[in-house]
């Protein structure tokens, strides 16, 4: 029998069902395009985040839904003429006869590279799938309007090369199973619109700190203090600019024989600390442990007449081990407050400090209420344009660069931490890394005492660090350090 008989066959075969014709057509169609888009997409041609979504998560599932509806045609439907195909009977008949042998041989050969053929790239597309989704492209991009407060922070962060999945995914499946469910849940969110507005953390099912946050930093390997220093700029005519120096006992885990001690005293191997908390957000903590090999826990509870609720502490909430994002709860989703923002743009020259209120003019715009950030690019700008134009005439005249650099400056402020389809605005995200309003740090320290004693967990203005200035013009400190630092 010639190939075109076997054509015929297959052909035959195929139309005898619906279902088997309408798989048919769904892989001749896709097979070829996928190919070829995958070709493309592996050479890197092509960028578009929407291009990846198509071929991956709509045009693979496809396929592989083609390929069963065309089995599954081809196997169980009944009604067409050569019904006995696959009856045993037939298939004896097929086997025995010799003449009837050579031509089956040819048909199970087809199969079975017809079969290969798209094993290949039903698995082809199915790596190239899971490699796409879990893409920064993908997370960031794809549910642009979801993710875009996010996916700009972390664009302005320290770890804007690693990617998404590395902190919200992993190797190990059990943690990753969640992570994808809840991946899909979120799909699902994004194409029905309900997703909750701003995405409020903490994220349950964000791995321990000790799986991801630790494939790169060792905490054993901190040591000693670090010195920071913050410029910040009064909202006064001259914009003065002033500055705090402060050392962060940073600590270690322990290491070579020394003991755990300073911030990263939390997360040494030698001790564990587990907390709970009586709200979602894990702000009100009402019970600590401290858990030691060979030694007793030592327990702090909230104290009565706080402002937690000592009575009930127990039940509420899960025990949890503290990792490091409870600390580092925005390693890169970072918001900075206005103020913060602005005097980032003013140390870094793009907003010049010359240009007499800049600090409190421009204060003033980016914390108005915009009802989109399209209608706050141009109001920004015009509110500056407007009060200069009133109060510094000749010198926006003498200076246009410079001013046009400083709108654009404040501008890039608003843009990069406010975004009011998301209801994310300044202040929505909290930083636990510090003690405003008695958060952060402050959650625990001062305000849980030890069970039996009258030792509160300490909040000695020198246990994390040492404050060597505050809001200094010129602070002493980098005077004696000069030639370190500056
Ligand atoms: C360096 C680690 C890291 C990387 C990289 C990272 N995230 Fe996160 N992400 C976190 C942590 C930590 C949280 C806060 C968890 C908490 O408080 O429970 C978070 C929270 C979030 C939230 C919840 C809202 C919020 O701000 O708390 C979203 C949405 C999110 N990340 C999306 C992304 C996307 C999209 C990317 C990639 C473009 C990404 N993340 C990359 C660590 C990371
Ligand atoms: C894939 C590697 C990787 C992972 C995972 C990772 N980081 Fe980092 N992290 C880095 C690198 C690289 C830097 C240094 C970036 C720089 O200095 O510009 C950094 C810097 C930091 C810094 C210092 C930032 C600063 O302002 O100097 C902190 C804090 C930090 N990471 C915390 C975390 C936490 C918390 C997690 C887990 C949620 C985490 N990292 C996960 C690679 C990683
Ligand atoms: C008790 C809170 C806390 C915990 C828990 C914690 N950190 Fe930190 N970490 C800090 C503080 C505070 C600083 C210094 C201040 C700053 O960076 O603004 C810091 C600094 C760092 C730095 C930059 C400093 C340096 O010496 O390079 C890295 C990186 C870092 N932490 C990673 C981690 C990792 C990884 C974990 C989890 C294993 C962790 N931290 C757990 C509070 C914590
Ligand atoms: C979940 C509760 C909790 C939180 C939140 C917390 N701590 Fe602690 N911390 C403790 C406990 C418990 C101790 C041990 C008791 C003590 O020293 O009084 C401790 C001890 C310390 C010590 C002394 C370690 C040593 O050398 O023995 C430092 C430094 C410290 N914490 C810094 C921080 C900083 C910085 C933050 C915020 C970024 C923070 N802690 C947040 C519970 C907490
Ligand atoms: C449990 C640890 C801890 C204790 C206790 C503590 N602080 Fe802090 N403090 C921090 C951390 C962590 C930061 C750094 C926050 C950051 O990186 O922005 C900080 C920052 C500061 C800053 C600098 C803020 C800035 O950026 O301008 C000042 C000022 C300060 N603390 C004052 C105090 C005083 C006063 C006390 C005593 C009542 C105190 N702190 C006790 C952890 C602590």
């Amino acid at each position: 029998m010639s190939s075109l008989n076997i054509y015929k066959r297959i052909i035959n075969l195929v139309s005898r069902s619906k279902v088997s014709v309408i798989g048919a057509l769904l892989v001749s169609i896709l097979l070829p395009v996928l190919l070829i888009s995958i070709g493309f997409d592996s050479l890197g041609l092509i960028e578009n985040p929407y291009f990846g979504f198509l071929l991956y998560v709509v045009m693979a599932p496809l396929l592989v839904l083609g390929t069963i509806l065309l089995i599954f045609g081809v196997l169980f439907s009944r009604g067409g003429e050569e019904i006995g195909t696959y009856t045993v009977e037939y298939l004896k008949e097929q086997f025995t006869r010799p003449g009837r042998y050579s031509r089956i041989r040819r048909l199970l050969y087809f199969t079975v590279v017809i079969t290969l053929l798209l094993v290949f790239v039903v698995g082809l597309a199915s790596y190239s799938s899971f490699r796409y989704t879990s893409s920064s492209q993908f997370c960031g991009q794809f549910c642009h309007n979801v993710m875009q407060p996010q996916y700009t922070a972390y664009r302005n962060s320290p770890h804007s090369r690693v990617s998404c999945v590395k902190c919200h995914l992993g190797k190990d499946a059990d943690w990753a199973e969640r992570s994808r469910f809840t991946g899909l849940k979120q799909l699902w969110a994004v194409a029905t619109d309900s997703y909750p507005r701003p995405i409020l953390p903490p994220i349950t099912a964000l791995r321990p700190g000790r799986k991801t946050c630790e494939q790169c930093h060792l905490p054993e390997k901190f040591h000693g203090s670090r010195l920071y220093t913050r410029e910040r700029f009064l909202p006064d005519e001259t914009n003065t600019r002033v500055r705090t120096v402060i050392l962060m006992k940073v600590g270690s885990g322990d290491i070579e024989g020394k003991v755990a001690h300073g911030i990263h005293w939390h997360v040494s191997e030698s001790q564990q600390v587990f907390y709970r908390a009586a709200d979602h957000e894990r702000e009100i903590i009402t019970e600590v442990r401290q858990v030691e090999k060979g030694k007793k826990d030592i327990i702090y509870t909230a104290m009565a007449g706080g402002d937690t609720d000592a009575g009930d502490s127990g039940g509420v909430g899960e025990l949890r081990k503290m990792d490091c994002v409870d600390c580092h709860n925005r390693p890169t989703h970072i918001f900075l407050s206005a103020d913060e923002a602005l005097d980032r743009k003013l140390a870094a020259n793009i907003i010049s400090p010359y240009l007499p209120f800049i600090k409190r003019q421009a204060l003033a715009v980016i914390t108005k209420e915009y009802p989109s950030r399209e209608v706050a690019r141009v109001e920004i700008s015009r509110g500056l344009q407007n009060w200069y134009r009133e109060n510094y005439p000749e010198l926006i005249e003498n200076n246009p660069n410079l001013f046009e650099r400083a709108v654009q400056g404040v501008v890039d402020a608003y843009m990069d931490n406010v975004f009011p389809s998301m209801r994310v605005t300044w202040g929505t995200y909290r930083n636990n890394l510090g003690h405003s309003k008695g958060s952060g740090c402050f959650r625990c320290h001062g305000k849980l005492r030890r069970v039996g004693s009258d030792r509160v967990i300490s909040n000695d203005c020198n246990l994390c660090h040492v404050i060597l200035a505050e809001n200094e013009k010129q602070p002493e400190i980098l005077k004696s350090l000069k030639g370190v630092i500056e």
